[in-house]
């Protein structure tokens, strides 16, 4: 029978290498938390019983995190994985983590084996997932090694003349006098163990070392010891070894996202999207740009944004959770998030669309003009310095320059309402809720309080006087 495995990915480090009030693991690259790249990637392998998170150091930030980027992972497939979060109380070290985890993790699902991988190496991709555990075999225990000119603060592997691991030794406890010459191979941080050897090696962890932790890399030497098949798979040079460099310090995070966005360059071109600029191109992993869709940076494209073929962003845009329709335009220094510009919109510049906005199809959006759980309808344009709120606008509306939805009481929002084909002066403020029928027209600097029905005229402001100017 195949084998199940349980992923278990550690984040309750306190990280105290990156002074930010924020957890490690919520630290971003390209718009994502390094928990939620992790996630998205662990997620896409097959046959997993379970996905825990392990949380310890500021804990509900981290569980609120890891719960909001698993309801966000794509739809699921029939064998989508489980996903849990694990608190360990106090943080004693990789190791205390996994004694902490292991028995939790029984209770809640079946599996033979484990996939530890660290809350902080978030370039790791499903492909070197899937490929080193399928190089790991069935072996006891294995890791992810690769050699490092300069090894930093890195655990160290120990091999034994015949090529054998006998052990990883941290940094801080390498000692050239007894574990011989600095290797230059380093533990990535990931590893494949057999429930049935953690659940025996775990008890005989000790803390005695410098950093005065339970370490998960004792493991090895343990296993070595026992005589127990301990593997150390190094990832050969030039072999995207960069995928598997820890995200500690601030400059160490800076490095791992410039790599992040260069990756996701090359898929971008190789994938048949138009870039200007790359280098300032920001798309996050879980962004999907169509073939034959265009961008301009520099930009940012975050959470599940979603541009269809032929769509052409400006520069200077920025886009969240926003899903921009074939053949689109939009002009730069557009801000946009959690909103739908259906195909063919034309968009900006300075057009800003919160969450719950909705262009439909052929669409204008002028320069200045806000939306918020709003729908502009088919055809219908908002072309300058208009705030829409809580609207649902028909197709074929022109909406004049300077429109305010007065959606806000003071205590709680209101709907406006505007039927098809109307025609709204400038500068008026509906005041909601209020409710304005078809092919409605209303004049210049009114403000409606009142409903107006389908083919009337509203004129809402005083009658302009003209008097003989005194002398
Ligand atoms: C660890 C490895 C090191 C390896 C490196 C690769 C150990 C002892 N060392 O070192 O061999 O080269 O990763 O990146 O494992 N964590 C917990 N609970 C704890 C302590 C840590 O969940 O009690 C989490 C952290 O949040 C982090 C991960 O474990 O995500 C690794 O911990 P970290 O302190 O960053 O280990 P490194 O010193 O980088
Ligand atoms: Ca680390």
């Amino acid at each position: 029978m195949q084998e199940t495995t349980g992923a278990l990915i550690l984040a309750a480090g306190r990280g105290t290498r990156m002074p930010s009030p924020r957890p490690k693991a919520l630290q971003t690259l390209l718009g994502e938390s390094m928990l939620a790249l992790i996630l998205e990637e662990t997620a896409k392998l097959s046959g997993l019983a379970g996905i825990w998170t392990l949380v310890g150091h500021q804990a509900e930030l981290v569980r609120a995190e890891a719960e909001r980027a698993a309801a966000a992972l794509p739809p699921s497939r029939a064998d989508a994985p489980r996903i849990f979060c694990i608190e360990q109380k106090e943080q004693l070290g990789t190791g205390h983590a996994l004694m902490t985890a292991l028995p939790e993790m029984a209770g809640q699902a079946e599996f033979d084996r484990l996939l530890v991988l660290n809350g902080d190496v978030p370039l790791l991709s499903a492909p070197l997932l899937a490929r080193f555990m399928q190089e790991a075999g069935d072996c006891d225990l294995a890791f992810l090694s690769l050699e490092l000119p300069d090894p930093g603060a890195y655990g160290r592997v120990v091999r034994d003349r015949e090529g054998r691991v006998r052990a990883i030794v941290e940094a801080k406890d390498y000692d050239p006098a007894l574990h011989g010459a600095d290797p230059h191979e380093i533990n990535s941080g990931l590893y494949l163990i057999r429930r049935g050897t953690a659940e025996s090696l775990l008890p005989r962890l000790s803390s005695d070392n410098r950093g005065g932790e339970y370490y998960i890399t004792d493991l090895v030497k343990l296993a070595a010891d026992e005589g127990l098949d301990a593997r150390g798979i190094l990832l050969p040079a030039g072999d995207g070894g960069e995928a598997l460099l820890g995200a500690n310090t601030p400059a160490e995070l800076a490095e791992a996202e410039r790599l992040l966005q260069k990756r996701r360059v090359r898929e971008l071109l190789e994938g048949g999207v138009i870039l200007h600029a790359p280098e300032s191109i920001r798309v996050s992993p879980l962004a999907e740009i169509e073939t034959g869709a265009e961008l301009a940076g520099p930009c940012e494209i975050s959470g599940r944004s979603i541009v269809r073929r032929g769509a052409v962003i400006a520069s200077h845009c920025v886009l969240r959770d926003a899903i921009i329709g074939e053949d689109c335009r939009i002009h730069s220094f557009c801000h946009i998030e959690s909103a739908r510009v259906e195909a063919r919109c034309l968009v900006g510049p300075y057009a800003r669309l919160r969450p719950g906005a909705v262009l439909e199809e052929d669409a204008h959006m002028g320069n200045f003009v806000e939306m918020k759980k709003a729908r502009l309808g088919r055809g219908s344009k908002a072309s300058h310095l208009s705030y829409l709120g809580d609207a649902e606008i028909g197709p074929g509306v022109n909406i004049g320059a300077g429109t305010i939805t007065c959606n806000y009481d003071g205590t709680r929002k209101h709907r406006t309402v505007i039927g098809a084909g109307s025609f709204i002066g400038s500068n008026t403020a509906l005041v909601a809720p209020v409710e304005l029928g078809e092919h409605t027209l209303v004049g210049a600097g009114s403000v409606i309080t009142r409903d107006v029905n389908a083919g009337e005229l509203a004129v809402a402001r005083s009658r302009q006087v003209n008097l003989p100017r005194k002398k």
